[in-house]
């Protein structure tokens, strides 16, 4: 059937019910909410379309009762439904749907009301039970101050009257009471209509995506607005209130059986294929900074590595199980100061979708904020963290990108799953588009206590975009602590062990600990190539030390080549029967502490092999490249001691893997720092503290003398500590917790 085909089987459908909102719908916005009303030639209009035969027109309206019933009360075949349903008129009397009188939020208007007082261009309308904070003629420069005054009292009120709950709209803020809503209309207007109705709903605002929702399937909705700029329910689009009008009247006509004429009809919405068609299929958009790949232009094919993280080695197999879509950066910047369009990976599973970032804001995003303030700071590196507005304000700037990029890629309702610190804000910024769906965050990283995260200047700014995910998940129970002790301090939420509760919202905090695929690491998965042979037949005959990391100052790289130096000054048995190799994969490069760790780091084992190297025998073996997984299995296999020594880590995949890749019968013995989220789990292993370079040292010592019976005992708890917490599982766990987190805000 074609579009106009379409509309003319639905215009002549009866019965048939219209529930078309008011303004930017109906009639143009003005500047103030008084100035617009609808002309009397259209009240005129839409009585006498509303009482043709078949037909049940409500006007669906936010506005005061007092309002609609002046403007409307003389057209009696008319529905009318103000207040977004609070009240409705079906057969010329008025009735309220609420059980309150709205007297409380008398309060909640005084002190708007006071706000508005000091704000030129500010205006507060009062309703019968709830109240509105005009911006629309606020000037520009002060909207955004204006703004965060105007939420924190509407925030302040709502933690104390949960019936209530805050809707934004075009250009204001309203709160009112929660069963408002526009969605109440459509089976008010349906029972009136009869079983056999089709609906057509007309409106232009996020209010009214409501309405589009409580539709059924045979019935239709139609977005008022110029273009698509926000995830909608609705399948039709109208350019504005004139549309809207002419439409009306082409619909009275097609009903009356005259010739239409060029039909003013509702155009469809362009389905963004392939990514919306397949997006319904996924239900789970993951979101992170770095995806596995596509790779810049150009690279050639050979150099084609992995991005090495722990974030991109837990979530790539994950999700690729789960037919996910993972948006992330494309790992290209781009000239300029525009964000690129959102690309679709054809081919890959999961399917990546990808934006460039403006080389600039790349620069300040990830190179200043992410990686030089939130990096160290939540590795409690407080000495390494600097506060820069213009790293903040691209900060601010990716992850609101980020955000419209998730709108345009999923439906309103899908579940979305933001990973890591890059991205704290993206569920303000999605909340504020009108997605609806459960939104999640998983923090890779540790969380810090209050008295650090307080440094921050945009500390409450975090906080807040934190709270607005629905589940907020965190590596051990540790990290869930802090994460309460800073909204503690920093909001006046109240928390419990494993919840927040926030203007009226409860937000799930709990650890997830993440985990492997234990089987990639198991001794089949271990590739004998060329390189790991070589590598490792240079060491034959001497016990194998391995450490394997991003060359990162978390990872204690530096401290352990230290404890390295001393192990052989201490007990001088090891020189000549030990080989320390260290792979350090090239890591943030840009980033200048980065650079400078690795002159640190190569000065080092420059003085460690210089003071204790002989003819035959290099203590230190220093790489600095990247592996793929097989090839690491194979050393990890290999070693007789593992060191993940980090000053502070999320949670530490290397630890989990090289215990996963040993032989039970001969294992070899992990060293692992308390700081690393993993020594939680992995209690059996050698802990050590990197921060004390003898006790490190005394602790590899005794890693490489322990006896093979304690060693496989220690063993077979670690690889059952593995086993408990695998990445499939953290992952099945996490969705499930937060498709539960599904419902009514
Ligand atoms: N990795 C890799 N090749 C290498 C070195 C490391 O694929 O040459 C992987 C490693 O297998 C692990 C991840 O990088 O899965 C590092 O994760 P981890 O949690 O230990 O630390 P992160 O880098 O995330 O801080
Ligand atoms: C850690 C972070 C991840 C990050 C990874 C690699 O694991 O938690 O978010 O992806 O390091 O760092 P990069 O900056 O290269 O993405």
């Amino acid at each position: 059937m074609t579009t106009p085909e379409h509309w003319i089987r639905l215009a002549r459908h009866s019965p048939l019910g219209l529930l078309v909102d008011l303004d930017g719908t109906l009639i143009p916005f003005a500047e103030r909410p008084d100035l617009a009303r609808p002309p009397e030639d259209l009240v005129d209009f839409l009585d006498a379309l509303a009482s043709s035969p078949g037909i049940t027109l409500a006007v669906v309206s936010g506005r005061l009762r007092s309002e609609i019933e002046q403007f409307f009360g003389r057209a009696r075949s008319l529905w009318l439904a103000a207040e977004h349903g609070a009240f409705l008129r079906g057969d010329g009397t008025w009735r309220s749907i609420l059980d309150t009188d709205g007297s409380e939020i008398e309060d909640l208007h005084v002190t708007l009301a006071g706000i508005a007082l000091q704000s030129p261009g500010a205006l507060v309308e009062r309703k019968s039970a709830s109240v509105a904070f005009h911006f629309r003629r606020v000037p520009r420069q002060i909207a955004p101050t204006l703004r965060v005054e105007v939420e924190a009292a509407v925030e302040a009120w709502l933690a104390s009257h949960a019936g209530y709950e805050r809707m934004p709209g075009a250009e204001v803020l309203e709160v009112r009471p929660a069963a408002a809503r526009k969605s109440a209309v459509v089976p008010w207007v349906r029972e009136r209509a009869g079983a056999q109705a089709r609906l057509v709903a007309l409106g232009d605002d996020v209010t009214d995506e409501d309405m589009f929702e409580a539709l059924g399937a045979a019935d239709e909705a139609v977005l008022v607005a110029p273009s698509v700029e926000r995830p909608t329910a609705a399948r039709w689009i109208l350019d504005g209130p004139a549309e809207t009008i002419g439409f009306l009247r082409w619909l009275d006509a097609a009903r009356a059986g005259a010739a239409p004429g060029p039909p003013l009809i509702p155009r469809p919405i362009p389905r963004r294929a392939p990514a919306d068609a397949d997006a319904v299929a996924y239900g789970l958009l993951a979101i992170s900074n770095r995806l596995p790949g596509p790779y810049p232009k150009g690279t050639p094919e050979l150099d084609r590595k992995r991005q090495v993280g722990g974030l991109v080695s837990a979530l790539e197999p994950v999700l690729a199980a789960r037919e996910g879509l993972w948006l992330g950066w494309s790992g290209e910047t781009s000239p300029g100061k525009a964000f690129g369009p959102v690309r679709l990976s054809a081919g890959t599973r999961p399917v990546l979708a990808s934006i460039d970032l403006p080389s600039k804001t790349h620069q300040l995003y990830y190179g200043g904020f992410c990686n030089r303030t939130l990096w160290p700071l939540f590795h409690t590196l407080p000495g390494r963290v600097r506060f820069v507005d213009a790293e903040w304000e691209a900060y601010v700037e990716v992850n609101g990108r980020f955000a419209t990029a998730a709108a345009e890629l999923v439906p309103a309702d899908c579940a979305v799953w933001v990973h890591d610190f890059h991205l704290l804000l993206v569920a303000s910024e999605l909340r504020r588009l009108g997605h609806r769906g459960p939104l999640g965050l998983f923090l890779h990283v540790p969380f810090p206590g209050a008295d650090l995260f307080r440094l921050i200047p945009w500390a409450d700014r975090l906080i807040e975009g934190i709270l607005e995910f629905d589940l907020v998940g965190v590596q051990t129970d540790y990290d869930v602590r802090n994460v309460m002790q800073v909204v503690g301090a920093v909001t006046p939420a109240t928390v419990s062990d494993d919840a927040v509760r926030y203007r009226g919202r409860r937000i799930g905090v709990r650890a997830f600990p993440i985990g492997i695929i234990p089987e990639t690491f198991e001794v089949e998965a271990a590739e004998e190539s060329e390189e790991t042979t070589a590598l490792l037949g240079s060491v034959e005959g001497r016990r194998l030390i391995l450490g394997v990391d991003r060359l990162d100052y978390t990872k204690g790289i530096h401290e352990r080549i230290e404890a390295f130096g001393r192990l052989l000054g201490l007990f001088p048995e090891w020189r000549g029967n030990v080989s320390y190799v260290q792979i350090s994969v090239p890591s943030r490069a840009d980033v200048v502490e980065y650079r400078e760790q690795r002159t640190r780091i190569e000065a080092a084992v420059g003085r460690v092999n210089g003071e204790f190297g002989e003819a035959h025998w290099t203590p230190v073996r220093y790489l600095y490249r990247s592996y793929g997984q097989a090839e690491l299995a194979r050393f990890y296999r290999a070693a007789d001691v593992c060191l993940v020594t980090p000053l502070r880590d999320g949670m530490n995949l290397v630890a989990k893997e090289f215990v996963a890749a040993q032989d039970m019968e001969r294992p070899g013995v992990l060293v692992l720092s308390r700081f690393a989220g993993a020594a939680l789990e992995l209690t059996d292993a050698v802990l050590t503290n990197p921060y004390h370079t003898d006790g490190m040292a005394k602790d590899i010592d005794r890693a490489l003398r322990m006896p093979a019976a304690e060693r496989i005992e220690r063993h077979a708890r670690l690889a059952a500590a593995v086993q408990r917490t695998t990445a499939p599982l953290w992952a099945e766990g996490y969705v499930a917790a937060l498709e539960a987190c599904r419902g009514p805000r």
